[in-house]
């Protein structure tokens, strides 16, 4: 059995096929990076007409890797929310008429969801029950998951992302556009002790996040109390600016994933989304689940950041039997 899996949500256009143990035949992605980079975030429209250009081709070259045939393809599945409403709706009309014209199961996938499932995916066994930490440019979320399908929020940010908390501190530090990465980069030879940054709830019994705070203290911290810009911080002030940042995000993301595997008892937890890619916080997990005697399902990078290869968590659907309806609809909004 053969799926097709579609991904738009954000600003990459991806397409896989995978098969129903499951295992991804092939994992196309075209990044809009360079489309988006002159305006220094994600515009909604460009991205919605980046997909609507590039998804058909995708789609080709996927089944093309995959050396499968659109009329092998048994079900369609696509991330239908959350994300950018214009993106998803090039992916949701896609997933639809293929599915009404090859006669086979349209199955919608939650996208921060799916992020948990890439650690199935690169582990090729099961990981179930566990915590997920998605940790991405729209969502720092806690699950409780105690099965792919059976999924309950315990916690998420109140502000900003985490993801997003890099992209703005990278525009403040002069860093370009994706942040994520190269706050990484600047981070690496810098002091993370430099800077005393706030860590929002870090002691609290909640398993919420905020990095809104963070981000000002960054931006006061860079250009003086109360001015939010100046002259760009550089050489070493600036690596130690981004490495004590990185460190406040990470001790926060790891205190609240010990937090979460203390109180709900699990011993797994598998971590998803684009700033699982940052080496800083994957190591700062593996010690962590070291000293609780937990298991870490971190994927490989290519499975960390948007992808259309997670959408395989519709295999789970499949078998569930969880089918959608004709009327499937985009929804922006992350419901839990
Ligand atoms: O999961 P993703 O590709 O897209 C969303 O669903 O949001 O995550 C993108 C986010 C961006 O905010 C990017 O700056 C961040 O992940 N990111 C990183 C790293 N690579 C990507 N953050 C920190 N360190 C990285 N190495
Ligand atoms: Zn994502």
């Amino acid at each position: 059995m053969f799926f097709l899996g579609i991904e738009t949500s954000c600003d990459e256009t991806a397409a896989a096929v995978f098969t129903d143990e499951p295992r991804v035949l092939a994992n196309v992605i075209a990044s809009q990076t360079e489309l988006h980079a002159p305006f220094g975030g994600v515009v909604p429209e460009v991205a919605a007409r980046a997909h609507l250009q590039k998804l058909l081709p995708v789609i080709d070259e996927a089944l093309r890797r995959a050396d499968v045939t659109l009329q092998q393809i048994g079900a369609i599945a696509v991330h239908h929310t959350p994300g950018l409403v214009g993106a998803l709706l090039v992916g949701v009309t896609a997933a639809k008429m293929l599915s009404l014209a090859l006669e086979v199961p349209l199955i919608g996938v939650n996208h921060v969801h799916a992020h948990v499932y890439a650690c199935r995916l690169a582990a090729n066994r099961d990981i179930f029950p566990c915590i997920g930490l998605v940790v991405s440019g729209g969502h720092t979320s806690l699950f409780d998951c105690r099965s792919a399908l059976d999924t309950k929020l315990l916690g998420a940010t109140l502000d900003d992302a985490a993801g997003e908390a890099f992209d703005k501190v990278a525009s403040i530090l002069g860093l370009g556009f994706p942040g994520g990465p190269a706050v990484e980069r600047e981070a690496a030879t810098g002091n993370p002790e430099a800077f005393a940054f706030p860590r929002s709830f870090l002691h609290d019994d909640r398993l919420d996040f905020s990095f809104s705070g963070l981000k000002t203290a960054v931006l006061y911290a860079t250009f003086g109390q109360g001015k939010v810009d100046g002259p760009l911080p550089e050489g070493p002030r600036r690596a130690d600016l981004a490495a004590s940042f990185q460190r406040a995000v990470v001790d926060v993301l790891v205190e609240k994933a010990r937090q979460a595997l203390r109180r709900t008892g699990l011993p797994r937890i598998a971590v998803g989304g684009g700033v699982a890619a940052n080496r800083t916080l994957r190591s700062a997990l593996e010690r962590m689940v070291e000293e609780e005697h937990a298991e870490l399902f971190v994927p490989p990078i290519p499975l960390c950041t948007d992808n259309a290869a997670m959408a395989a968590l519709a295999v789970e659907k499949w078998r569930a039997g969880e089918f959608a309806p004709a009327d499937l609809d985009a929804v922006p909004a992350f419901a839990g």
